[in-house]
Parts: structure tokens; sequence; C-alpha cells
């Protein structure tokens, strides 16, 4: 490990751009960057930490997001019965800060999604595992952020029943995920949105309620949406789903710049759903199928974000940031651009109410 880190060389053209970021910013703005180079366009003039997913480092976004004072942090993902064992824990972490410190990057975001019950081994090493994360990337790097993926409440969704004030505490801050919302609210078969309003902010108020500081609870948008087929189309526009009981969430995501060009095509057009406060149209493809699409867009998005002034929050982000059209289009430049626009929270006169 050693030997690798004295083989790290800057990349960048000026060697101060690999000092690790230490500024704090007040307002974080978080992006999943997932692939492609997409990453210039990004609003920078926003942008406080890319969370790198794709499965190759890149340098030049390295040395790019640095010259901007904005942190780049690594995916953490490990199967949690590995690392039950403290000695495991202590390899994994270990590996972890030495590929960090090796890219010059700022950090990780730990992207656990998996199922665990209350009080359960898994249960206590998680925790652990964040703290021990959390421990050794501050002593190792300084200024290093260390952060936590949530869903979108704290109510054993999807089995993930953990010790979210614990996790809370111990890291920076939590990334909630306000999406894929759907199955865990399915009551009828029918299509739905995907990050609905009322649900995602009694999600936050959830979270303050187990006293996490909401200084810790960076809010998650979508920037895609779920493509249901209808097995039928009722009159006023609901979406009767096929059922099966393997699989609960029968939508294929897509993504926003895809959606874009297909709402042209759609024979509704945009149409909203004022009690899930979100829009979604209506087409039908080449064999005739007829399907919906649920979708996120600046409206939806600035309904929900009006919440974090009021609840001071520390910030927002979505996944992910290369799932918009950064072409020189015109028009896809000016929905790019207004997508980047509604995460700038504004108060809203009247406060959230449930
Ligand atoms: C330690 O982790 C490895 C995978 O990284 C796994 O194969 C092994 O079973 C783990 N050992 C224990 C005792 O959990
Ligand atoms: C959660 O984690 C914190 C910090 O480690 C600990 O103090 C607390 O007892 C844990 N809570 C539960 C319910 O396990
Ligand atoms: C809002 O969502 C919560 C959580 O799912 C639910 O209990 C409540 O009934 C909903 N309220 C409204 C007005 O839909
Ligand atoms: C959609 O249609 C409108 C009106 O015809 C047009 O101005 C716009 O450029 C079209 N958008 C896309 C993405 O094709």
């Amino acid at each position: 490990m050693n030997k690798l880190l004295c083989l790290a060389v800057c990349p960048c053209s000026d060697p101060a751009l690999c000092a690790p970021i230490t500024e704090i910013r007040d307002f974080e703005v978080f992006v999943f960057h997932v692939r492609d180079k997409n990453w210039k366009f990004y609003d920078w003039s926003q942008v406080t930490t890319v969370a790198s997913f794709a499965d190759y480092y890149e340098p030049d976004l390295m040395c790019f997001a640095h010259s901007k004072g904005v942190r780049l942090v690594l995916k953490g993902d490990v199967c949690i019965k590995d690392i039950v064992d403290p000695k495991n824990r202590t390899v994994w972490i270990t590996q972890m800060v030495t590929l960090a410190k090796y890219q010059f990057m700022d950090g990780i975001n730990l992207d656990i999604e998996q199922a665990v019950w209350k009080g359960s081994p898994e249960y206590y090493a998680l925790t652990a595992l964040v703290q021990e994360t959390t421990e050794t990337f501050h002593r190792e790097i300084p200024g290093s952020q260390v952060t936590f993926d949530v869903p979108w409440s704290p109510d054993c969704v999807a089995l993930r029943c953990y010790n979210y004030t614990g996790i809370a505490d111990l890291c920076d801050f939590l990334f909630v995920m306000s999406y894929d919302m759907h199955p865990q609210l399915l009551t009828e078969w029918i299509a739905g949105a995907n990050s609905p309003y009322n649900e995602t902010l009694t999600g936050y108020d959830q979270y303050i309620g187990l006293n996490i500081n909401p200084k810790k609870l960076v809010m998650g948008v979508p920037w895609y949406g779920y493509d249901y087929v209808c097995l039928e189309l009722t009159k006023d526009n609901k979406c009767i789903l096929y059922k099966s009981e393997q699989q609960v969430a029968a939508g294929q995501q897509i993504s926003y710049s895809t959606m874009m060009k297909q709402l042209n095509s759609s024979f509704s057009g945009r149409l909203w759903d004022d009690n899930q406060k979100s829009p979604f149209y209506n087409y039908k493809d080449n064999n005739g199928h007829i399907h919906q699409v649920w979708y996120d867009d600046p409206e939806s998005i600035s309904l929900k974000t009006a919440y974090i002034p009021g609840h001071n929050l520390r910030g927002i982000g979505m996944w992910h940031g290369d799932l918009l059209d950064y072409s020189i289009d015109p028009v896809a430049q000016q929905q790019t651009e207004m997508m980047w626009k509604a995460l700038r929270p504004k108060q809203s006169p009247s406060q959230w109410q449930p």
C-alpha cells in the first residue's frame, strides 16, 4: 500500500490542485456522477460535492473539481455480512482510504442499500463501519467528507432497519434518497409518482422526529422517472398495472433527457397529478401498448425544495447528474438549465403541513 502511495503523482497541471478540499460550505449541492464526460456541463456555480459512481477513475474530473473548490468522493459499497468481523472492517476501510489518497479524493459516500434486521450483528456492524470509516478518513485526509445514503423514510423501508440516529451522528451527513417510493406506497395496482410530495416531506419529518439534526440531511431528488406498461388506461388517466407476484415495481427507469424527447410525441402531453404533485404523460409504443410515465420536473422539484430553508436542511442533491441532455440543442439546453435552477430552494410563503 505504501508503495502505491509513493507512486501517486499529481496528474493536474497545477500540483496545488491535488491538495484535499478543506473548505466547508453552508449549502451542499451533492451530485452523483455515473458516466460520460457530461460533468463538464454541470452548473459548477452550485456544485459542492461530486460522488464518483463511474466504474473508472477520471483524473481530469478530480483536477477540474478541485479547481472549483469541489470535493470528489469515492463510492463505498461492501457486503455487510463480510464486515461483521472487525478485522475485515479495518481491512476494507484501509483499502478505501488508501485508494482515496492515491487518487487525491476528498472522502467517501457509503451506498450500502442492504436489508438489515434491527438488533442483528449486521445492524451493529453497519453503525461501527460508519464510525470507523469517518474516523479514518477525517484523520488521514484533512477536510474529507464521509456520507451515507438512506431511503426516503427511516421506517424500515425496503427492510433497511438501520440505527439511523447513530449513523447520522457518526458521519458528516445523510443523503436521503427520496425516490423509488412507488413500490412501498402501492395500495392499488396503478402507476404512481416516483417521488410523491407528501410522502417525501413526511420522510424528512420522520428523520427530524428521531432527533436527527436537519443539518445532517441532504434532500435527494430524482432526475429520472418510471415508464409503466398499462394493462388498461382508464378515462381518468389511471394506468392499471399487470399483476405480478414476483415484481412489485413493474416500471422501467427512464432518464429526464429521454422523457423530454418522448413528451412531444406522447398522446397526452404533460399531465399533472395534484395529489402526488407530480407530472406524468401517456404514450403508445410501436406495438400499440399504452404506457404511462411518471417523473419529476422543475415544478415538482421546486415544490419539494421549498421545504429545505424552513427546516434548515444541509442541502440538496440528485440521482444523477448525467441524466440530462447536455447537447447544444437550444430546447435541451433550456430544459437542462431549468433543472439545475430548480435545485436552488425558494422559501415558500406557506410552510409544509402534513
Ligand atoms: C471477510 O471478507 C471477505 C470478503 O472481503 C469474505 O470472503 C470473508 O468471509 C470475510 N470474513 C469474515 C470472518 O467475515
Ligand atoms: C445507535 O448508535 C449510537 C452510536 O453508536 C448508540 O449510542 C446507540 O445506542 C445506538 N442505538 C441503538 C438503538 O442501537
Ligand atoms: C402523507 O404521507 C404519510 C406517510 O405515508 C401518510 O401517513 C399521510 O396519510 C399522508 N397524508 C396525506 C394528506 O396524504
Ligand atoms: C416540442 O414541440 C414544441 C412545439 O411544437 C417545439 O417548440 C419543441 O422544440 C419540441 N421539443 C423537442 C424537444 O423536440
